[in-house]
């Protein structure tokens, strides 16, 4: 795997222009167009990336992009690969840490998720405070020392937390906040399954994003995460899941995701230059 990393890293910093990330982006299902929002200096294809998940499911573009937003400069994926695809829990875990190796020194992570909360409704962003993994497998799978014996613990860092929520604040978007379950999928959940999910303590469900979580501990970056809710879990509303229904919620959502990430990423670019 290191070796793919090495790779990856000569192929970036070869296009990148002397563009240093500070910060990973990781856009999920229907986020894709934040782009329209960064000064791109380059723009990379996954295929091009050994170890980058290739072309994934509809909502997912597959493109490594470095730029600005304000003065923070920002390598964004545009696109992951996901456990379904192919049985994989680790399948994020080359470009994660090829955004540490590019200079990234935290990340933030988005995803669409199944909201089991009432409270929270379809078009509504929370704040991923902690997660609970229902799938019992893990990215760590395999590797070796002790350090594969990763404290969990504040895995959604409290400061760059506290940072997501100012920047919601500053934009008057209402941040719900709470803990993502981690679904295998690709199936939706069972109206039986959310109702032990909820039971559990989980108040959104999602089939990606903790085994990025995993990786990221692992490879010592720090993280915030946001789910954009788009649709309430199974058996809660009598609307069907799909995948569409997903991908339309979540471009209701996009300006909020904008202006929320664009302060974000603003409030460090007085930490640089
Ligand atoms: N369940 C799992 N994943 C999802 C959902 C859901 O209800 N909505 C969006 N992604």
């Amino acid at each position: 795997m290191m070796n793919q990393v090495s790779a990856c890293v000569k192929i970036i910093r070869e296009k990148s222009l002397g563009l240093y990330p500070q910060i990973g982006l990781i856009l999920g299902s229907g986020l894709s167009s934040f782009a329209d929002q960064v000064n791109i200096s380059s723009e990379i294809s996954f295929n091009e990336l050994p170890g980058f998940p290739q072309a994934g499911v509809g909502g997912h573009v597959g493109k490594l992009l470095l730029g600005r937003v304000g003065n923070t400069k920002v390598a964004i994926l545009q696109g992951r690969s996901h456990y379904y695809e192919e049985g994989k829990a680790d399948t994020m875990a080359v470009a994660i840490k090829t955004l540490k190796e590019i200079g990234c020194d935290s990340l933030v992570l988005t995803n669409a998720a199944g909201s089991i909360k009432k409270g929270a409704k379809p078009g509504d962003i929370m704040l991923i405070t902690d997660h609970i993994n229902m799938t019992g497998v893990s990215p760590l799978f395999g590797s070796k020392g002790n350090d594969r014996f990763v404290d969990m613990c504040e895995a959604y860092d409290p400061d760059l937390s506290e940072r997501m929520r100012k920047a919601a604040n500053k934009n008057g978007v209402n941040l719900n906040e709470g803990v993502y379950a981690w679904w295998s999928g690709p199936q939706f959940e069972t109206p039986a399954e959310i109702r032990a999910l909820k039971i559990l303590g989980a108040d959104a469900v999602g089939m990606s994003t903790v085994p990025e979580v995993i990786v990221a501990r692992h490879a010592k970056i720090p993280l915030c995460a946001l789910s954009v809710l788009t649709n309430y879990a199974a058996g809660i509303s009598d609307t069907p899941l799909s995948h569409e229904q997903t991908i339309r919620v979540a471009k209701l959502a996009e300006k909020s995701i904008k202006d929320i990430l664009n302060s974000y990423l603003n409030s460090f670019s007085n930490d640089n230059n």
